[in-house]
């Protein structure tokens, strides 16, 4: 996918937001968290942060120091539902890697999971799976979060469970563990 051409945001919905937020305090942030949420895979693209710095003459380099330091921005395309493992030593010692090798078996996924990456979708761009350092819960351990929900004691069961409702249902409200 050329992620560039095919996933910028419509320029007046990025002229829209620019204009809302002109003239406010974290103006720039609040712009950029707009859009990124307006992009089909919520993440700033190239092309949308160069119109963004076209229209705020803010400097190309000042959007991506700005997107590269703040975690909550996206630089590649992200799945429609987010799974964060903890990799903090008490999950690691309660089996988070195994959730991490189950994981890993999602289409697309075994590259990026083998060469190191924290960060990585799945090709069907259902899934994104990130890795945090500790969600300050780890007498839970192991712990993740399903699109925002903690989760304590997850099971490689659970994991895989959830992977195999995703694939027969599909259903957004029940992309959750059990
Ligand atoms: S190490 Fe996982 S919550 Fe602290």
């Amino acid at each position: 996918m050329n992620a560039t051409v095919e996933s910028r945001v419509d320029t007046a919905i990025i002229d829209e937001i620019i204009s809302r937020h002109k003239g406010k305090p974290g103006e720039l942030l609040t712009v950029m968290e707009e859009v990124q949420e307006a992009s089909e895979f919520k993440f700033l693209d190239d092309a949308s942060m160069e119109y963004l710095s076209s229209q705020t003459r803010v400097p190309l380099s000042r959007i991506y120091s700005v997107a590269t330091f703040y975690s909550f921005f996206n630089l590649k395309p992200q799945g429609k539902h987010s799974l964060i493992v903890c990799r903090g030593t008490a999950c690691h010692t309660k089996g988070s890697k195994i959730l991490l090798d189950d994981l890993a078996l999602l289409p697309g996924c075994k590259e990026a999971f083998d060469s190191g990456e924290t960060t990585f979708t799945s090709e069907d761009k259902q899934i994104t799976v990130k890795t945090v350092a500790c969600f300050g819960q780890c007498a839970l351990a192991p712990v993740v979060a399903v699109d925002g929900v903690i989760y304590s004691n997850v099971t490689s069961e659970q994991i895989k469970k959830l992977l195999q409702n995703l694939q027969e249902d599909n259903k957004d409200e029940n992309f959750r563990l059990s």
